[in-house]
């Protein structure tokens, strides 16, 4: 499989893209899996296959793309111009069609192995500092507010079309980032996403002070 064409596909898909899933995420997405690859004990092979789906699982969100459809077409065209065996291109679109925290709210997807560890590294990217400043920068872009007064969806009422609806920044943190600890697939990825948290807390405790006026 030519991760080059596949690599250079992304960039041209994601270079103008200004709602935090651009290219620099992908190439966080790509160090973080490929470190919970190895603790996992993946081959190389297994490391190209989880590889070509960091490049391409938001190319098809509906965030980035106007027509899902169409970009589902392109991917698969892509993986064949890469030489990707039709097995090989099978895994690849499994996981990146089911691995999405929306896809998973109403009813939760069973992903491979490889899938778990693209899923995990994805999500590490939504927190700590990192995840701290793309919910911001997200929330900019689609013209919503900081914080207001809205309470929080609760898990439990949490539906696909509901996350979807302009939601502030700091509603996101509790309607899913200081969730997302306990979604992790491998052990890793349950380190890197508890010590995350804990900043995300620190922070969602300082902004609480702050804006109440204590301090
Ligand atoms: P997934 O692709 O797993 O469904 P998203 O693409 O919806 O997840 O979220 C990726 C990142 O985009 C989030 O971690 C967050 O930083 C940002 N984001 C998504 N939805 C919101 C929102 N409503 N408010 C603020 N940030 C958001
Ligand atoms: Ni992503």
């Amino acid at each position: 499989m030519n991760l080059t064409i596949i690599h250079e596909f992304m960039i041209r898909h994601l270079q103008n893209d200004a709602t935090g899933h651009d290219v620099l995420h992908i190439d966080r997405v790509e160090k973080i899996a490929e470190r919970i690859a190895r603790a996992e004990g993946i081959d190389e092979y297994g490391l190209q296959i989880i590889r070509a789906a960091v490049y391409l699982h938001d190319v098809i969100d509906e965030k980035v793309t106007h027509s899902v459809e169409q970009t589902i077409d392109d991917v698969r065209h892509v993986l064949k111009s890469a030489e990707a065996h039709d097995e090989e291109i099978e895994i690849i679109m499994d996981i990146i069609l089911n691995m999405s925290y929306s896809k998973n709210i109403e009813q939760k997807k069973t992903l491979t192995h490889l899938g778990q560890i693209v899923q995990d590294a994805d999500r590490i990217d939504a927190l700590g500092a990192i995840g701290i400043a793309r919910t911001f920068y997200y929330a900019g872009s689609k013209g919503s507010a900081i914080y207001d007064a809205t309470p929080p969806i609760p898990a439990d009422e949490l539906t696909e079309s509901k996350y979807r609806q302009n939601t502030s920044a700091i509603n996101h943190f509790y309607e899913k980032l200081l969730l997302l600890k306990d979604t992790m697939n491998t052990v890793t990825g349950k380190k890197l996403a508890d010590e995350r948290t804990e900043l995300m807390k620190h922070f969602l405790t300082s902004f609480d002070a702050e804006i109440s006026g204590e301090c």
